[in-house]
Order: structure tokens, then sequence, then C-alpha cells
């Protein structure tokens, strides 16, 4: 094909994917996102199999084959919960397809310097995205468990690996042995992130899947330059820049620096204890009956969705309540905290599927103060991101995190199994103030049993 069409074709493309970036901004405009997003990688992925370039289409089939198959596999057993290590497990698989199409590009005889140098990055990126990711992928999944205690050993490795690098980078850009070079930079940037990861607790884990997702993308821009396809250079810079945009804002929510992630106090280590020493004398517990009878004389209700709403899918059970509410006259909204969960927008999404309106979806920061005027702050599963120990206690390892204000509401409802703790293995005091009462059991079979008791009720 002319070289340039396949240009023009690779531009369309990547308007296209700035277009589905712009779109997947706004809930009401992400399954146009969405489509646009596919689009473009149709048209990339046409023009790339058209390109002349091409030797052997059996390789190109037998890996469209195996690569397709198992993704679909491992799509279509993934439970919702286990999203966040398949994203870990893909971004791995994206850094490490980066090193060797990089590698395979610098094999060919007299490489330019702009390709031993961005094959370089595209290398030292996609090696520790790969090896980082891995280890991400067994800590989400709890099969892996080690965890290194001296961070001043671990800080030692880092620098004798940058050093080891920085020198095969150099020897790569002198043209010697490239192949050789580039097979012990990647080897050295393996090491390198399975040291900067391994330490890493694991309520630190969303920022870093974050953090290595925005490598995935440096790693492709990278190869982009060794290639000269623009595409990739531009959809690359696309999940670069949008993942550490990201992952600021996850470090700002959990109010923790990039630093302290990789290099501070481990989160999930310093805690108030573990669930089991809150003094159970001052729980009080309910009943949906109960609950019922605190709902009908409510004007204002704030639901606090969490974690635990995903595991009882109990979206469209709360979603049916509010709705069932408001026909009653009562204003229900939903707080939405950005790490409630265990995905950026978790809660969102979910909300979304079960139809409830974006009009009753309110960030933190919009609803926070509102929480006063509330007869019931009722939290669906949520047990870190209502932790007012947050704002007090700074031997927590939630210290400095902004919370919901559930326990500033009259009267807080807690649905949950049991007083176990959050992701971050910290006591909640929330489930002991005076005014929270908790509903014990799987979230959806207690609303359930709440809606049938207001349907009783009223008979
Ligand atoms: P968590 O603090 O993890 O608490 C969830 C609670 O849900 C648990 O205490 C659990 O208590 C309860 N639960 C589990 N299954 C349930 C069920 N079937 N029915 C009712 N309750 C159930 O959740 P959160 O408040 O959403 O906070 C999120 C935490 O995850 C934060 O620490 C955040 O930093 C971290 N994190 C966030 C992300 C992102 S990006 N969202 C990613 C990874 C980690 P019981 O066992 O007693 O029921």
């Amino acid at each position: 094909m002319n070289d340039a069409i396949v240009q023009l074709a690779y531009l369309v493309a990547a308007t296209l994917f700035v277009f589905a970036i712009k779109g997947l901004g706004h809930p009401r405009t992400a399954l146009r996102g969405n489509r646009l997003g596919s689009l473009g990688m149709l048209i990339a992925v046409a023009v790339t199999l058209v390109d002349a370039r091409i030797v052997r289409y059996e390789i190109l089939a037998a890996g469209l084959a195996v690569g397709g198959a198992l993704g679909l596999w491992l799509a279509l057993r993934t439970s919702m919960t286990a999203l966040p290590q398949l994203v870990a497990l893909f971004n791995g698989v994206g850094g490490g397809a980066s090193v060797l199409v990089a590698g395979a590009a610098l094999s060919l005889p007299a490489p330019s310097l702009l390709a031993a140098a961005s094959g370089s990055v595209s290398g030292f990126v996609g090696a520790l995205t790969f090896s980082g990711s891995l280890v991400a992928t067994g800590k989400l999944s709890g099969a892996l468990r080690f965890r290194p205690r001296s961070s001043m050993v671990s800080r030692f490795i880092l620098l004798a690996l940058a050093v080891g690098i920085v020198w095969a980078v150099l020897r790569i850009c002198q043209g010697a042995m490239v192949l050789t070079d580039f097979g012990w930079l990647a080897l050295v940037s393996l090491l390198f992130g399975l040291a900067l990861v391994l330490p890493v607790g694991g309520g630190d884990m969303p920022v870093v899947v974050s953090f290595l997702n925005a490598c995935s993308g440096l790693a492709a821009a990278a190869t982009g330059f060794v290639l000269l396809n623009q595409a990739l250079i531009i959809s690359g810079s696309l999940v670069g820049a949008s993942g550490f945009i990201l992952t600021g804002i996850m470090c700002r929510a959990m109010n923790r620096s990039l630093r302290d992630v990789f290099f501070g106090r481990m989160s999930g280590d310093v805690g108030t204890g573990a669930g089991e020493s809150e003094d159970q004398a001052l729980v009080k517990t309910t009943s949906p009956d109960e609950v019922a009878m605190m709902i009908e004389s409510a004007r204002r209700i704030i639901v606090v969705p969490g974690y635990g709403m995903a595991v009882a899918q109990a979206q469209h059970t709360i979603a049916d309540l509010a709705r069932e509410l408001q026909a009653l006259g009562i204003r229900v909204d939903f707080a939405i905290h950005p790490v409630a969960g265990r995905l950026p927008g978790h809660m969102n999404v979910l909300l979304a599927e079960a139809d409830v309106p974006y009009e009753q979806l309110f960030d933190l920061e919009a609803i926070n103060a509102e929480f006063g005027e509330a007869d019931i702050a009722l939290v669906v599963g949520a047990n870190d991101v209502v932790n007012p120990s947050a704002r007090t206690d700074s031997s927590s390892s939630l210290y400095g995190m902004p919370i919901l204000n559930a326990d500033r509401a009259r009267s807080t409802v807690v649905l949950k199994r049991s007083l176990a703790p959050g992701f971050a293995g910290v006591t909640n005091p929330l489930f002991t103030a005076p005014n929270t009462v908790m509903l014990f059991g799987d979230a959806k079979d207690s609303l359930v049993a709440i809606a049938q008791a207001l349907v009783e009720a009223s008979d």
C-alpha cells in the first residue's frame, strides 16, 4: 500500500483515539468514546496488516490466534472483583510486547541513534512494566505474599540496577553489539521492576497498577519512535499521559505521594488493629424492619457504596430501592469516593449499569459538606472510605486520606457481613459511633429485606 495512505490512515486512527479519550471523560459520552477508540484500533490493525514490511503472515496469524484465544479465555473466566489483577497483567503484556518489538527493530544492521535511544527507553520501561506488573498481579490475587522488609537494602539494589541500566543504554547508543547490550538492558530492567514493586504493600497496589499502565503507554510510544509509527507514538503517549494523570489523582485521593508509595511507610503496615479489637459492646446491631422504620421517617438519604456492594452485586437492588424511596418523596443521593471499590470509577460503572441517573452521583468534594443535613447515611459495603480515623488517628495507615463524612449524618446505617476491616486492614471507629447501627449480612440480602419490610409496612 502507498506509504502516504498508510500514514494518513494511522493519523485518522490516532485522531480517533484522542476523541475516544475525550469521550471517556464523561459517563454520558463514554460509550461513544469507546466505539471511536475501537474504530481507531480496527483501522490501525487493518493498515498494519497490509503494510508492505510484513514478511510472513503465518506467524502473525498464529500470534493473533494464540493471543486472542488466551485473552478471551482470561477475560471470560475473570470475575468483576478480580479485574484489577487482569488489568495489571494486560499492562505487563503490553510492556513485554514493546520490549520484543524494539529488540527486533534493533536487530537490523546499523540502527540510527534515534532508534537506539528510543529502543533503549522502550527496553527499560517495557521490561520494568512487565516484571512489575507480574508482581502486582501476584500480590493482588493473593498468590504472592513475599515482601522485603528492609527499605534500605531495596533502595541500594535499585541504585545498583540503575547504574547497570545507564551502562547498557550508553553501550546501545554507541552501537557496538546492540542486540547483546539490549538483552542485558532488558534483563537488568526486569530485575529493576521486581525490586521496585516487591516492597509495595497491598494498599498502594492500585496506584502502582495505574503507574505501570502509564509506563506501558510510554514504552509503546518509545517503540513508535523506533518504528517511526505515528499511531503508536500518539496512542502510547495518550496512555502514558492519562495513566500518569490518573496516578496523580489516586495519590491525592489516598493522601500519599508516589515517593511514599514506592519508598515510604508501607500502607497497611501501621494500623490501629484489625477489626477483632473493636469494642463489641459499643456496636449496635439492627434489623431490616428497624431500618425500614428509620427510612420511612427520613427526608434525605445519602448512599455510600463501597467494595462490598460490588462483591454482593447489590447495585441493582440499591438502585431499585432508591427509585422506590424517591417515589415516596425522599431525596436519595449517592456519594462516590474516588478510591471506593477496587478500580478507578468502580462504583460509577456499577451504578450506571443499574441505571442510577448521573445527576444522583456526587463526588466527595461535592457532597461531603451535605452529610450533616442527611437523615441517614446508608453505607453499602464501604469501610475504609468512611473511616473517621483517617481524620484523627496519626498512627493509622489511612491517616490523611480524605473520607466521606458518613459519620456526620444524623444516623448512619452500615450494611456489611461482620466487623472485619476493609482493604487497608484498619479498625473503623464508625462502627461503634453513637449514631451508627450495623445491619450484618450480605448487602444485597439486607437491601432486599429492607425493601420487603417497607412494602409490608405500607400494606
Ligand atoms: P473496603 O474498605 O475494602 O471495605 C469493603 C467492605 O465490604 C469490607 O469491610 C467487607 O466487610 C464488606 N463486604 C464484602 N463483601 C460484602 C458483602 N457481600 N456484603 C456486604 N459487605 C461486604 O472498601 P471501600 O470502603 O470501598 O474502600 C476501598 C479500599 O480499597 C480503599 O482502602 C482503597 O484504597 C482500596 N483500593 C481502591 C482501589 C480503587 S482504585 N478503587 C483499588 C484497590 C484498592 P465484611 O467482610 O464484614 O462484609
